[in-house]
């Protein structure tokens, strides 16, 4: 039976997602919101304790090691926060019998150099970085330890309040480059569903009431180039540059990236909870939201 959800542990809240959730869970939940220095995933003791304390009914963790970079250059660190801390979650999720939701990631995906057509939750996953790895790794911990769990993979997030282990989310830094370069060169051989945090928020919102556990994809509609999303935020922001769409072979990254992890969200439609708007769409109300268009 599934138990009333009124208290949820919201791990991340002032991250890019997070902010969004926090926002629409603190009408209708008691939130527990810790800031990192008050709750670190990787301190298993504390994590253990403070849940023993709080008593929450549902987890939500949005917590990761993500940039994905840094993580090729420190895999102890990324199996640490994205697979071991998230089986430890779910070690305690199961003892106290708390439903567990968990924010993966298309990254999972990418092995498949030839792929063409959309990923479903049936597709079996396949990643190309240390990143993806843990995180699939967690994906798996989390299946093999509960059952009552929401394990999300969305695709290239942005939102308001921007992610916060960078600078900022991919549609500020275009609209900066713009203002500091004549020419802004981005890769057109890389393709994703950009997504909005606050429809993806909204959706884990619905998903949550329901007892439909399992593994959900949660992008926007559509798909398009890392080229084509930037020409796009150009053209809505009346942004005038010279903008190159070009190989990511110019671009020297540590990590190798899936040149396609576009996702269907299959098991979202299947219930009738498939909300998300076309990226386009989702990318014009943001940029109206944050005040760069009106
Ligand atoms: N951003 C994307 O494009 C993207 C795409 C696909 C999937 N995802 C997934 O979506 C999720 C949310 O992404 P986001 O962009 O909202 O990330 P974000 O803005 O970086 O937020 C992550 C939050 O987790 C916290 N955190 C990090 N390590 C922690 C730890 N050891 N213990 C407790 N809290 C910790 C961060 O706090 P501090 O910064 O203070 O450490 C931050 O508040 C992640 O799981 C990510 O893997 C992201």
């Amino acid at each position: 039976m599934k138990r009333e959800i009124k208290k949820i542990l919201l791990i991340g809240a002032d991250g890019q997602l997070g902010t969004d959730l926090k926002k629409m869970f603190s009408n209708s939940y008691k939130l527990f919101c810790p800031l990192v220095k008050e709750l670190d995933i990787t301190k298993f003791d504390k994590v253990r304790e403070y849940i023993a304390q709080n008593t929450p009914d549902l987890i939500i963790n949005t917590a990761a090691f993500h940039q994905v970079d840094e993580c090729e250059k420190n895999p102890q660190k990324s199996f640490l926060v994205n697979t071991t801390a998230v089986k430890n979650l779910a070690e305690i999720c199961r003892e106290k019998d708390i439903s567990l939701v968990h924010i993966s990631t298309d990254y999972v995906f990418g092995l498949d150099k030839k792929r063409r057509i959309p990923y479903t939750e049936d597709d079996l996953p396949g990643p190309i970085n240390i990143y993806g790895i843990s995180k699939l790794a967690g994906e798996y911990c989390i299946r093999y330890i509960l059952e009552k769990y929401f394990i999300i993979r969305p695709a290239a997030l942005f939102g308001v309040a921007g992610p916060k282990g960078k600078k900022e989310n991919f549609v500020e830094l275009m609209l900066r480059l713009a203002q500091e370069k004549e020419e802004v060169k981005v890769k057109n051989d890389e393709f994703t569903t950009p997504t909005y945090t606050k429809e993806l928020a909204e959706n884990i919102t619905k998903l949550i009431k329901t007892q439909e556990y399992g593994i959900y994809h949660m992008t926007s509609q559509g798909e398009c180039s890392w080229y084509e999303f930037t020409k796009k935020i150009f053209e809505l922001t009346n942004t005038k540059v010279n903008c190159q769409p070009v190989s990511s072979d110019e671009f020297l990254m540590t990590a190798k990236r899936p040149h396609y992890s576009v996702l269907e969200n299959k098991h979202l439609k299947e219930i009738g909870l498939d909300k998300m708007s076309h990226w386009k769409e989702a990318l014009e109300k943001y940029l109206k939201e944050k005040g760069h268009i009106k």
